[in-house]
Formats: C-alpha cells, sequence, structure tokens
C-alpha cells in the first residue's frame, strides 16, 4: 500500500476544480427533505454531579437512544471549555503546517497510523479530508514517530483531551451496560489495556461540496466513539430510515455513537448506524473522534451472560485484532464489516 497526504497537499488548490479522484458519482441517496430535522438524542450527563444522579428514567432514554438511533449527544460532560479552546487552536494550528512539517508523519508503507489515507487501488476514490489517525493506548503499541514527535504544546493539550475523555468514555460504557444489565465496562476492560485510538480530521471547504464527501458511509469497527466538532462547524449526517439525516448539535455537545463492537458485544440490544461527513463550500471544519474498544487480546462476540435459548447469539466471535486488521484492510464501504459477524 501507498499513502497520500491530502486535499490541503494536492498539486492543484481545490480552487482550480476537483481533481477527478475526489469526484463521487451523483449517488442516489436521498437527503431528508423536511423543513424540521429530528434532532437526535441528548442526553445530561451531569458530571458535577454524583454518579447516582442518572437514573432509572434516564437510563431509559439511554436505551432508547442507542436502539433506535445509534446515536445520542452528550450535554453537561465535564471537559473544561478552556480545555477544548485549546485544543481547537493547536489542532488548527497543527494541519495548517506547512506540507514538509506533516510529511514526518505520514502514513508508511503497511501501516494505517498516521497522516494521509491510504490508497489500496488505482481508481481510488479520495474523501475530501486531511486526517490523522494514531493508537494511543495501550502505550505501548504507539508509535515513535507520531505522537512523541508532535509539536510539545500540541502533544500535551492532546494528553489532556484523553485523559477526560477516557474518564467520560468508561462511565458512558458503565451506563450503557447498567441500561441492559450487561457488563459492557469489565468486558471492554477500557481502564487498562483497552484499545484507544483518535483521528483528527480537517475538511477544508470545497467549491462543489455536493459532488465529494468529506467521510464516505460507514458505522465504525469500535465499541463507542466520542465526536467532538472542534470549530463548531457541522457536517456529519446518518441514516436512518434510508435517508440521510444531517445531525445537528448542541454547542459543546460531544456526539457519541454505538459502534459496530457495541452492537456485538449487545448482541444487536444496540444498533450501530452507518454515517458519513459532508463538507462546506465556505467553512473549513475540524473534527476529532476517539474511539474506545476492547483490548487487543480479547474476544468480541455477544456477551456470554447475554446469551440463552431465547436470546441466541447474532454475532460471531472474533480476536479484536483480527477484525481491526480486516477492517483497516479494506475501505470504508457501509454496514459490511459487522454484516460479515452475522
Ligand atoms: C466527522 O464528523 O468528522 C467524523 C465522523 C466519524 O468519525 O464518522
Ligand atoms: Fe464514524
Amino acid at each position: 500500500s501507498r499513502s497520500v497526504l491530502g486535499v490541503m497537499d494536492m498539486p492543484k488548490k481545490p480552487e482550480m476544480g476537483i481533481p477527478e479522484m475526489y469526484i463521487r458519482p451523483q449517488e442516489p441517496t436521498i437527503r431528508s427533505n423536511e423543513t424540521t430535522l429530528p434532532t437526535i438524542p441528548v442526553f445530561d450527563f451531569k458530571a458535577s454531579l454524583h454518579e447516582n444522579a442518572i437514573d432509572d428514567a434516564e437510563l431509559d432514554k439511554l436505551f432508547t437512544a442507542c436502539k433506535d438511533w445509534g446515536f445520542f449527544q452528550v450535554v453537561n460532560h465535564g471537559v473544561s471549555s478552556q480545555l477544548l479552546e485549546k485544543l481547537k487552536l493547536e489542532i488548527e494550528k497543527f494541519f495548517k503546517l506547512p506540507i514538509e512539517e506533516k510529511k514526518k508523519y505520514q502514513i508508511r508503507p503497511g501501516d494505517v497510523q498516521g497522516y494521509g489515507t491510504v490508497i489500496r487501488c488505482k481508481d481510488q476514490k479520495l474523501d475530501w479530508g486531511d486526517r490523522f489517525y494514531m493508537v494511543i493506548n495501550p502505550l505501548e503499541r504507539r508509535k515513535p514517530h507520531l505522537l512523541p514527535e508532535l509539536p510539545a504544546s500540541l502533544r500535551d493539550t492532546l494528553e489532556s483531551y484523553f485523559r477526560e475523555l477516557r474518564k467520560l468514555g468508561m462511565e458512558l460504557l458503565g451506563l450503557l451496560g447498567r441500561a441492559i444489565s450487561m457488563e459492557i465496562k469489565e468486558v471492554m476492560e477500557i481502564s487498562d489495556d483497552g484499545m484507544q485510538s483518535v483521528r483528527l480530521t480537517y475538511y477544508p471547504p470545497c467549491p462543489k461540496p455536493e459532488r465529494v464527501v468529506g467521510l464516505s458511509p460507514h458505522s465504525d469497527a469500535s465499541g463507542i466513539p466520542i465526536l467532538h466538532q472542534v470549530n463548531g462547524v457541522e457536517g456529519l449526517e446518518i441514516k436512518k430510515g434510508g435517508v440521510w439525516i444531517p445531525v445537528t448539535f448542541l454547542p459543546d455537545a460531544f456526539v457519541v455513537n454505538v459502534g459496530d463492537i457495541m452492537e456485538i458485544l449487545s448482541n444487536g440490544a444496540y444498533t450501530s448506524i452507518e454515517h458519513r461527513a459532508a463538507v462546506n463550500k465556505e467553512k473549513e471544519r475540524i473534527s476529532i473522534a476517539m474511539f474506545f474498544n476492547p483490548k487487543f487480546e480479547a474476544e468480541i462476540g455477544p456477551v456470554k451472560s447475554f446469551i440463552n435459548s431465547e436470546n441466541p447469539p447474532l454475532f460471531k466471535s472474533m480476536l479484536m485484532e483480527d477484525y481491526f486488521k480486516d477492517f483497516f484492510s479494506r475501505n470504508l464501504n457501509g454496514k459490511s464489516h459487522l454484516e460479515k459477524m452475522r
């Protein structure tokens, strides 16, 4: 495999026309044309209060959100606005670095971590976004030339963000488990050697946003991802009832979704939903997605205590590491990875 850096670094700048490899066939997808779009459910995390502040009625709402929508937004998540402001400045600065600087982090042949996009076949269509993906936990899986080599102020800010999000991620997993009486948190073991990764994406403005895709349709090969729209610009779309619905956010909310692994562990009690990112004509968009997963050595399959004669397993089991390798060996393609597990 080889990799390319991204839109920002293509030889011709976007204003000179869109290169063929970014143009998508006009797809027959239907965008919702309702005037008032439904918004994804809101979950108030009440970070400032005691854990017991989340009562059964709220757990029930969380359950319904994860079952019917596969997506919810978290308010009062407890991550400070100062940290988020710092994060925004640092990430913006990073993507504006000269290309020679960013090249140091380019994805290396045979790898999936780093800056850029892996090219697997000759006519592969590219997404209209520059991304930087890396594994951050367990520590021994970190690539020495990525996080440790980032500019110090960006690295420190990211480390603070990782710590905060890890706390939030663990508590959310606890709640999602509680809502279906299943030890999801224990299964995920994210406190110790659980696998966590992060993806930073910069979506430049595009003169013809309807002809390109910021991030191809997919479901996430992950337990739960937590998405933050760093500069407040929206673009996430989810597929519900066969229709693409743009997701609108409350200010400062994080978006959490059910990943494929969560659907598998919960034996389909929770639903992993296909989604994509659209781009904007005038505005640049920046996002950071953090992915919480079981450890590489874990066997992922429906949680045993949940399976009985009334509730037979709907999915096969597989090693996390193998699932992950398989996901990264192919291009994003709807829910195809999850379907292979049935
Ligand atoms: C984004 O909205 O930028 C990313 C969405 C995703 O991670 O699927
Ligand atoms: Fe995703």
